[in-house]
């Protein structure tokens, strides 16, 4: 991804519909880092995908990034937390969406204990993800993190950090909750996106966090934020698709914001086919082959 565009071109844009719309070249990663929205940028507009086709939809729509997110766990493969998927299996699905050849920058998610144990093989599981197609990885954690987030870059892969409620740390959080409230947690999540930056980050996503400390850490950083469940004031947003189309399983959070109902429109097409072949009305004439009348009659003489 990183070398199919100059950076400074990578975000001409084209009109569309009458708004302007990046169309024809790739998003890099020095495009994005430069999103700061005091600058003037408009926000980024971040969406997971998961596969080929739904990369092709969202890339049409016009995305920034498309993120191969860890929940694949849960969205795709019906495990009940991301901790389930292994580097394989994300590489396997970075594959599918880059596929799609998006305009987008894909961002792969490195899955818990891909990156927790040692840095060499934090790097080659990294580079296991570019090679299936990813233009950056994510991961998440803070200063913890530093010393692999620095060896990943050195290695010249971008590495997008994760802040805030970080679901691979679910059972040390003791459950998805809400990460920055206190002014101490606040302090340590702006300390964390400082020392992410200056370790070579090119954006944060904040995820779980009130308004206002995604503000104070979007404030103190000069990558972009971007994030989910974090308010506003970030650079750029992140959802996962499956929430605001309404085919997850279950309650979404409340900073889902449910644009369509694609779960019963799916449910509805597929009722109506039953209902179609049961009935004997599908397929019909137009929607089968035919045989020469020589072939039907040399058919019927078959014993
Ligand atoms: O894995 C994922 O989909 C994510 C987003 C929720 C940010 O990390």
């Amino acid at each position: 991804m990183l070398s199919r565009g100059p950076d400074d071109t990578a975000g001409s844009r084209e009109a569309l519909d009458g708004r302007e719309s990046k169309m024809s070249e790739h998003v890099t990663v020095p495009w994005v880092r430069g999103r700061k929205r005091r600058d003037g940028a408009e926000p980024l507009v971040m969406i997971t995908a998961y596969d080929e086709p739904w990369a092709r939809l969202v890339d049409a729509a016009g995305v920034d990034l498309i993120l191969v997110g860890d929940t694949l766990a849960e969205i795709v493969l019906g495990y009940e937390d991301t901790l389930s998927v292994d580097v394989e299996q994300m590489a396997h699905h970075v594959g599918a969406v880059a596929r799609a050849r998006p305009r987008a920058l894909v961002v792969g998610d490195l899955p818990w204990m891909s990156y927790h144990t040692e840095i060499f093989g934090a790097v080659r599981n990294a580079a296991r993800l570019v090679r299936a197609g990813a233009g950056a990885v994510k991961l998440e954690g803070g200063r913890r993190r530093l010393a692999v987030v620095r060896a990943i870059i050195d290695a010249e892969i971008p590495v997008m950090a994760h802040l805030g409620l970080t679901p691979q740390s679910v059972h040390a959080m003791g459950g998805y909750k809400v990460q920055g409230r206190q002014l101490s947690e606040a302090e340590e999540l702006v300390a964390d996106a400082v020392a992410l930056e200056q370790a070579g980050c090119f954006a944060i996503v904040l995820e779980g966090v009130p308004d206002v400390v995604a503000d104070r850490v979007t404030a103190e950083v000069a990558v972009p934020t971007i994030g989910i469940g974090a308010g506003a004031g970030c650079d750029g947003q992140v959802l996962v698709l499956h929430d605001l189309l309404g085919l997850s399983k279950g309650p979404v959070p409340k900073f889902v914001r449910k644009y369509a109902d694609v779960g019963t429109i799916v449910t509805e097409a597929v009722l109506q086919y039953a209902a179609d072949v049961r009935a004997g009305s599908f397929p019909s004439d137009a929607e089968s082959y035919h045989g020469s009348s020589a072939l039907r009659e040399a058919l019927s003489m078959l014993s």
